[in-house]
């Protein structure tokens, strides 16, 4: 195989499952994190885990060493009310640690970068499902300090030789199907993982946050994509730049199609056999009503198929990794 792959927050939900992918699929992984909200032992132990930050000078070294082929990087702060009361924290964490790894990047000669952006860049879209080429117009610091490493990306691949991928996450949920990995993010607040925290027990209620939008239902709508058909996308990416070095990519990551929060509960109590109490709350703020991807350009570009689009065994998955969570937390009380 040609080469290693560095992925910062590998210790992360959705760069644990990166590192998850590239091993299985023969992969060289040297997983960078700092561990702030990711866990050690969300590393598989085949990969070479370095506690460091992405801004760290020491970087363009570890890249070298290791001939660093591509650096997939997924390290960033990503809870978006958080970006409201403390933009700053997003633009240092985001923006200016990425144009760091960029500065450590071109140093080293890194020819790839694959980055973790979202469907935050577009703020409320005029359209769903919204395409990569509509207006980007974020409504919250995270998604802005996204969208200015983006920029950064297309100016850094003009000037230097280096092609990129920039994949826009639309609601990424589920966990590993062999249960290797899962989101463990203490106080998470994505749907999902709420709903099945409530079904093991952790809570006690769902709050649904607005049942007034223009949708089928007035619940707001998502475009929910598995986490593990959203990591073997990353995959394919990276081989995409290697075959063509002269091309950079940046592409939605979903299924291109939408549920209802009410849809979502409805999943949860058809695989629980449970019925989930459901709170009907106003509407969160800056919430836009839908966001659907289109997913023609990913599907065009890459030899990519979904796999996993499957609302009940999102779920399914969510669910069994939030009751392997249950069993460790009484093993480390016990
Ligand atoms: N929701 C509830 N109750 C909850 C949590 C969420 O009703 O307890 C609703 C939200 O109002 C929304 C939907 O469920 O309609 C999904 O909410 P999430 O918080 O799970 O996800 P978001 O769509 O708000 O956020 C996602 C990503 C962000 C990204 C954002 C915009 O998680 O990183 O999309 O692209 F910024």
């Amino acid at each position: 195989m040609d080469g290693t792959i560095l992925v910062t927050g590998g210790a992360g939900y959705i760069g644990s499952h990166a590192v998850l992918a590239l091993l299985d699929a023969g992969r060289e992984v040297v997983v960078v994190d700092n561990l702030v909200t990711g866990f050690a032992w969300a590393v598989d132990p085949r990969a070479t885990l370095v506690e460091m930050n992405v801004a760290d000078p020491r970087m363009s070294d570890l890249l070298r060493a290791h001939d660093i082929r591509a650096i997939m990087h997924f390290a960033g702060s990503v809870v978006v009310p958080e970006s409201v009361s403390d933009p700053l924290k997003y633009y240092e964490n985001n923006t200016a640690a990425t144009r760091a790894l960029l500065a450590s990047a071109v140093a080293a000669g890194t020819p790839h970068f694959i980055f973790s952006s979202t469907a935050a860049t577009y703020g409320t879209p005029d359209r769903v499902p919204v395409a990569e080429g509509d207006p980007t117009v974020p409504i919250n610091p995270y998604g802005m300090s996204k969208l200015m490493t983006e920029a950064m990306l297309r100016d850094v691949a003009a000037a230097h030789p280096m092609n990129y991928a920039a994949l826009r996450y639309f609601n990424v949920a589920g966990a590993d199907p062999q249960g290797r990995s899962g989101q463990s993010t203490v106080g998470a607040t994505h749907l999902i993982k709420i709903a099945v925290e409530a079904a093991t027990g952790k809570r006690n209620a769902v709050g649904v946050f607005g049942t007034d939008f223009p949708t089928r239902d007035g619940t707001g709508v998502r475009d929910y994509i598995h986490v593990s058909d959203l990591a073997a996308a990353h995959v394919a990416a990276f081989d995409q730049l290697a075959a063509e070095p002269a091309r950079s990519h940046t592409l939605n990551c979903g299924y291109g199609r939408g549920f209802s929060v009410l849809e979502v509960l409805d999943a949860v109590d058809r695989v629980t056999n449970l019925k989930l109490d459901r709170r009907l709350e106003s509407r969160r703020a800056g919430d836009p009503a839908e966001l659907i991807a289109d997913n023609r350009a990913i599907l065009a570009t890459l030899p990519w198929r979904p796999e996993r689009d499957d609302l009940d065994g999102i779920v399914r998955d969510a669910l069994a990794w939030e009751r392997r969570l249950g069993e460790r937390e009484k093993g480390r009380q016990g």
